[in-house]
C-alpha cells in the first residue's frame, strides 16, 4: 500500500513573497501547500508603517486567488512610537529585526543595537515578537556565531520579549536556545540539508547560495538532529526567497534559495530516511502554534510516498525562478 502521511495545518515561519509579478507567481505556490506563514518585510522600500502592511497584504491576498492561507504579517524594524505600535499589534505576529546591509534589501536595517532599546522596551510590554536576522559584519561563516552575544544580551536585558532566532545555521546557536527561556528558532531546509561544500566545494551553485552561508558538517549535523527529534523550541522557516533567474546566474549572484513549493516533500524525504517522521508534525506546524499561540487552519496537506522530480523552473507573470535541486528526483511528493 502506497505510504501516505497528513500534516495538519503546516506553517511556513519564514517566507519571502515579494511583490509584483513574482509575487503574482510565487504566493499561490506556497498557498497551495501550507495553511499560512509568516511574511518577511524586505522590499524596497521596506513595510515600515500599518498603512504600507495593509496594502501589501491587500496585494498578496489579492495573488493568493481562493486559497485559504494565513498571511502572518511583519513590520521592518525601525524606532516606532507606542502609539504606532498599538494601533499595529492586532495587524501583525512580531517585528523582524535586520541590522543594516547583511543581507537583501537590509540597507534600512539597524545601525546600533543599542538605538534599538526603547522600540524593543514597548514592544515587550505589548507582548509583540521579536524576530532576528543575526548576523555581523564580520568574516562570513562566523557572523552568526559572532551575533550570538548579541542574543544573549537582549535575551536577558528583555526577559519577556518573545524573540526568534531566523534561520540559525550553527550548533552554537542551537545550544543558546536551551539557555534562555524567551528564544526561539526558525530552520530552513536548506540548512538541514547542506553545508558549504554543497554550495561552494566543487562548481559553484548559485541556487544554494543565501544569507546565512551554509556551514559546516557539524552543524548541519546539530540542526538536523534537534529538528528531527522534535525539539520544541525550533519551527519550520523555509526562508524561501526567490529571485529572478538573471539575478542567480550571474556574476554576483543574489543571496535567497527558493524552496517553498517542495520544501514539504523534501522534509518528509529527510524525516523518513532518519525514521522520525512521528516527528514532522511538531516541527512543521505545532511547534509553532504552541509558540506564537496561533489558532489552527483546519487545512491539511497529504504527502505519499511516490518519486517526484523538481520542474526545472517555475515560470508565470514574465517570472522565472529556479528551486533548489531542480531536476533532481525525490522519493515523496504531493497526494493532488
Ligand atoms: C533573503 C532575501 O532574498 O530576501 N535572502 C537570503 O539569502 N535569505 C533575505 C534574508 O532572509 O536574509
Ligand atoms: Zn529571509
Amino acid at each position: 500500500m502506497l505510504m501516505k502521511i497528513e500534516l495538519d495545518s503546516p506553517l511556513d515561519m519564514h517566507l519571502h513573497l515579494r511583490d509584483g509579478n513574482m509575487m503574482r507567481l510565487v504566493a499561490p505556490l506556497s498557498a497551495r501547500y501550507f495553511s499560512g506563514a509568516v511574511i518577511m518585510p524586505n522590499l524596497v522600500p521596506p513595510v515600515n508603517s500599518l498603512e504600507k502592511l495593509l496594502a501589501y497584504k491587500q496585494r498578496l491576498t489579492e495573488a493568493l486567488y481562493s486559497y485559504d492561507f494565513h498571511l502572518y504579517m511583519t513590520l521592518f524594524f525601525q524606532n516606532y512610537t507606542e502609539e504606532e505600535l498599538l494601533r499595529a499589534r492586532s495587524h501583525i505576529i512580531g517585528i523582524k529585526l535586520y541590522p543594516a546591509g547583511v543581507t537583501t534589501n537590509s540597507a534600512n536595517g539597524v545601525a546600533n543595537i543599542l538605538q534599538a532599546e526603547t522600540t524593543l522596551k514597548i514592544m515587550e510590554e505589548l507582548a509583540i515578537p521579536l524576530l532576528v536576522h543575526g548576523e555581523t559584519h564580520g568574516f562570513v561563516m562566523d557572523r552568526e556565531q559572532e551575533f550570538l552575544d548579541i542574543y544573549r544580551d537582549l535575551a536577558i536585558r528583555f526577559p519577556k520579549l518573545k524573540i526568534s532566532m531566523e534561520h540559525i545555521t550553527t550548533a552554537a546557536a542551537l545550544k543558546l536556545l536551551d539557555e534562555f527561556e524567551n528564544l526561539y528558532a526558525t530552520v530552513t531546509l536548506q540548512h538541514l540539508l547542506i553545508t558549504l561544500d554543497d554550495v561552494a566545494g566543487g562548481l559553484l551553485r548559485p541556487h544554494l547560495f543565501c544569507k546565512p552561508i551554509a556551514k559546516r558538517p557539524e552543524d548541519r549535523d546539530a540542526l538536523q538532529q534537534a529538528a528531527l527529534s522534535g525539539h520544541p523550541k525550533l519551527m519550520f522557516g523555509s526562508d524561501s526567497a526567490p529571485h529572478p533567474v538573471h539575478a542567480k546566474e550571474a556574476c554576483g549572484c543574489a543571496a535567497g534559495v527558493f524552496t517553498a513549493p517542495i520544501a514539504l516533500p523534501m522534509l518528509a524525504e529527510l524525516f523518513e530516511r532518519h525514521h522520525a517522521l512521528d516527528h514532522l508534525q511538531a516541527f512543521i506546524s505545532d511547534n509553532a502554534h504552541r509558540i506564537y499561540g496561533l489558532p489552527r487552519q483546519a487545512k491539511t496537506v497529504s504527502l505519499i510516498r511516490q518519486e517526484m522530480t523538481i520542474p526545472q523552473k517555475y515560470a508565470g507573470f514574465g517570472e522565472r525562478v529556479v528551486p533548489m535541486n531542480a531536476k533532481q528526483t525525490i522519493s515523496w511528493s504531493y497526494e493532488d
